[in-house]
């Protein structure tokens, strides 16, 4: 790809003035963007397949969340969790309306959402006995970076090179409901929560068997486990339901979310069954920017614009299409397709070749799509994308995969 003087420059900043720990970044700096289209630093036009990890869940400026941000930038950015938080109590009334009833407890990411949840489990499982402390988590799961996230996240990568991990992590196979309930067996009285995803993000588009988690369900219930769900990539109408666990017939103890909560506006959460607030009096938990009016009131539009019927909707149907469209192309590219699979606008294409090659293709073609877990190009445009937007990223991404070598 060739760079522009523009780009060049950049290049050399980002080298000289940033850590390089996401590796050599794709050669683009994206200036601005309308709808599910964006614009890089020469003006060049590109659709939207990615959403920034599935954050710009509106797209880009959109009408009604450019609204509600002007309008809090004009009154109050940030007080603190010292003082009442009206925009704050707003957003977790909608998460109760939309999740499940119950509380609250906003974080500013991911993995602070997923420090919460294991905190909370701790305390919840330490009350009851002092070996009640342990944690079932999945292997190839992702939870986040901060210790005790990525001591929950089972992927030896993950916790290389930082030393002792935080203890009483068990990890089992995915979907493997044998060694789940062995799991449970061998350490009764022991565990005192159990976290996952249902489709794995960053572990490549991995869905959960429907019977795994129903099982799940059933254990943790009969043993008194909380269970933790980690909605941080599947949440907020992703999946063509507000929350993914809603596909499975379950209500969980605990949901995590983040990344399309505030349409880019950093915010995470945890969002509990009522009972959990006893665990965290006051001093053991909290946040200064968590929840601050800016974040809250991004939430707040984010909620209410995803959570109308004709939105979900919508994810559900463009979903559904571009599933059917990749479906096409896997039978005309039989030996570079494996597999495609997903729900709503959260999908993965699996390749027999590494997918990174494919999207600097894409991007050289005005397309932003990724690759995770090597092989998986992963789809998951903002959810206002239309039909039209689609069908066109579609078919750039047909003459990528028509002149892939395997
Ligand atoms: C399922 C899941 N949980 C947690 C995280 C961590 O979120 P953050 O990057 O906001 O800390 C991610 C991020 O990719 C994720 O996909």
């Amino acid at each position: 790809m060739k760079e522009s003087k523009k780009l060049q420059n950049l290049i050399q900043l980002d080298k000289q003035y940033l850590f390089q720990n996401y590796g050599t970044r794709l050669p683009v700096c994206f200036t601005h963007g309308k709808g599910c289209i964006l614009f890089d630093q020469d003006g060049k036009r590109y659709i939207d397949f990615f959403a920034g990890i599935a954050v710009n869940s509106l797209g880009y400026n959109h009408p009604v969340l450019n609204k509600v941000l002007h309008s809090q930038v004009n009154k109050i950015l940030h007080s603190s969790n010292w003082y009442f938080n009206k925009e704050q109590i707003e957003a977790a009334m909608l998460l109760s309306k939309t999740a499940f009833p119950g509380k609250t407890l906003f974080t500013n990411s991911g993995t602070e959402a997923s420090e919460a949840a294991i905190k909370l489990a701790r305390k919840f499982g330490l009350s009851q006995s002092q070996k009640k402390y342990h944690i079932i988590s999945f292997t190839n799961s992702f939870h986040g970076r901060t210790f005790g996230a990525m001591s929950a996240t089972a992927q030896e990568k993950i916790h290389s090179g930082f030393g002792p991990i935080v203890p009483g992590f068990i990890y089992v196979p995915f979907n493997d409901t044998a060694a789940f309930k062995k799991t449970v067996k061998k350490y009764k009285g022991k565990i005192c929560a159990v976290i996952t995803e249902l489709i794995q993000g960053e572990g490549g588009i991995k869905i959960a068997d429907s019977s795994f988690i129903k099982e799940i369900d059933t254990v943790t219930k009969e043993n008194n486990i909380l269970f933790i769900i980690d909605e941080v990539q599947t949440g907020i109408a992703r999946t063509g339901k507000m929350f993914a666990f809603q596909h499975y017939n379950i209500t969980p103890d605990v949901i995590t979310m983040a990344k399309g909560l505030g349409g880019g506006v950093p915010i995470g959460a945890i969002h509990t069954k009522d009972f959990l607030v006893d665990y965290f009096p006051k001093g053991t938990h909290g946040t200064t920017f968590g929840g601050n009016h800016l974040a809250t009131a991004a939430a707040k539009a984010v909620l209410e614009t995803l959570s109308k019927e004709t939105a979900l909707n919508n994810i559900r149907k463009t979903g559904e299409l571009i599933i059917k469209e990749l479906s096409l192309m896997k039978s005309k590219y039989p030996k570079l397709i494996v597999d495609v699979r997903g729900i709503g606008l959260h999908i993965g294409v699996e390749l027999s070749i590494p997918g990174q090659p494919l999207v600097l293709e894409a991007l050289q073609k005005g397309l932003v799509i990724n690759c995770t877990a090597e092989k998986v190009i992963r789809i998951m445009p903002p959810l206002t994308i239309s039909t039209k937007l689609v069908k066109e990223g579609l078919l750039v991404l047909d003459s990528i995969f028509a002149g892939a070598t395997v």
